[in-house]
């Protein structure tokens, strides 16, 4: 059997009690044997994006997601949708990542998933983040897609991802996503 995958989750809301990090924290109990699901840091520390800023070097926080990126063999990201589009916080932190000598994102292959309260899901959000990863140099998959509608009815009072439905489809874009990597070698 070939080694196991490592692919990292990059969480695009800073909210405590965050929807969207049930989910993540969800990935690794659908996993297979094959991949290894970790979460990368957050992107809370990171600061307001400024070119003054990164002349004086970069954030540690930013250097960390960076290295953390690089190790991995592929990114899901899983974010909230806001106004339409990529939250403030993780296209500032993509923003940063953009602007690091040997550009993180480079050739990787990257998964999207959006939970939201709305009945869409975050799909406006997810063809926007489709388009920053386009210059990123990114290899984003395809299909299938994941776009979790009403997700407040579908995660428990624990904060655990607790629909059956959900959870396949989790478990249908992973299986994809392992194949995609291998397929990109
Ligand atoms: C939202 N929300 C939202 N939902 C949606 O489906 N489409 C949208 O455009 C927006 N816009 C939006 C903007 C802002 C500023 C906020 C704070 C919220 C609602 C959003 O889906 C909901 O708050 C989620 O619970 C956010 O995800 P987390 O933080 O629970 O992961």
């Amino acid at each position: 059997m070939s080694s196991p995958l490592k692919i990292v989750t990059l969480l695009g809301s800073l909210r405590q009690g965050s929807y969207n990090a049930a989910i993540a924290r969800a990935l690794p109990t659908v996993a297979g044997e094959d991949v290894v699901v970790e979460a990368l840091p957050s992107i809370r520390d990171i600061p307001v994006y400024d070119a003054d800023l990164q002349a004086e070097g970069f954030p540690p926080a930013v250097i960390a997601l960076a290295d953390a990126i690089r190790a991995a063999d592929g990114v899901v990201i899983v974010t909230p949708e806001y106004n339409y589009s990529v939250p403030g916080a993780l296209k500032n932190a993509i923003d940063w990542l953009s602007r690091v000598p040997e550009q993180p994102f480079a050739g990787k292959p990257v998964a999207i998933q959006t939970a939201s309260m709305g009945i869409l899901g975050g799909a406006r959000c997810q063809y926007h983040l489709r388009q920053v990863l386009v210059f990123l140099d990114c290899h984003v998959l395809n299909k299938p897609e994941v776009m979790i509608g009403a997700v407040q009815d579908k995660v428990n009072a624990a904060g655990e991802l607790a629909d059956t439905g959900t959870l396949k489809r989790l478990d249908e874009q992973l299986l994809a996503f392992t194949k995609f990597i291998r397929r990109l070698g």
